[in-house]
């Protein structure tokens, strides 16, 4: 049986959907209960469900042998994983996002900006990039406040709609990066459990084909 981690939230329905045309179906309980382990009917697959940051932590200590998480997920972790497959939905961009009309003047290049984000270190390696000094402030959630009420100049986050940003008055000022749905295999299992790894990954690549 192989243990394959999934991100909760936004991925976790493409996801299941994904699974579900490959032929793996994820059981009905861990859906809509709150179990978080579960093995699929044929007994081929344990799922584990788990918070989208955290999955890299599952698959690289061995917990899970595999999982799906979203390319945002792996450029903040940064985990020694294998990455074989990218699965093309979940799609979104990691953005720089503020107010529309910045303080007259523009801002001195030289100061400090404060930016407010989920990913600190994608924030911290973007604005080093520029040569910009930034004071990064970690939030886990609601990023959008941030801005309006003064705690950070701008924020690097998720967009998918764009509809979050929009209702809180804000708008990308510049594309980080882009991100979609990854497969991610543990080192040593992608050795050790060769075949079932193989098998899962052959079962993955048809649906996409
Ligand atoms: C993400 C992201 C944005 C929002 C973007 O948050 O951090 O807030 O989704 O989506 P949109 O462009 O379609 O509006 P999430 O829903 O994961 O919730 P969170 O703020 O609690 O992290």
């Amino acid at each position: 049986m192989l243990t394959v981690a999934l991100s909760k939230g936004r991925l976790l329905e493409p996801t299941v959907e994904f699974l579900a045309r490959a032929g793996i179906h994820v059981p009905e309980e861990i859906l809509s209960s709150r179990r978080l382990i579960a093995s699929d009917a044929d007994a081929r697959y344990r799922f584990l469900l788990v918070k989208p940051m955290d999955l890299p932590t599952y698959v690289e200590y061995g917990v899970a042998a595999a999982g799906i998480c979203g390319r945002d997920v792996l450029l903040e972790v940064s985990p020694d994983l294998h990455q074989p497959l990218d699965l093309g939905f979940g799609r979104c961009r990691i953005v720089l996002a503020g107010n529309p009309s910045p303080a007259a003047g523009g801002r001195n290049m030289l100061s400090t900006t404060r930016v407010a984000t989920k990913y600190p270190q994608v924030a911290e390696r973007y604005f080093r990039s520029r040569g910009i000094p930034v004071e990064v402030v970690y939030l886990s959630g609601s990023v959008e406040l941030a801005p309006n009420l003064g705690l950070a100049d701008t924020i690097v986050d998720l967009v998918e709609t764009g509809r979050t940003l929009k209702e809180n008055g804000l708008e990308v000022l510049e594309e980080i990066t882009e991100s979609s749905a990854r497969v991610v295999v543990n080192r040593a299992c992608f050795h050790v459990l060769h075949e079932p790894v193989q098998e899962f990954l052959r079962t993955l690549r048809r649906a996409l084909e």
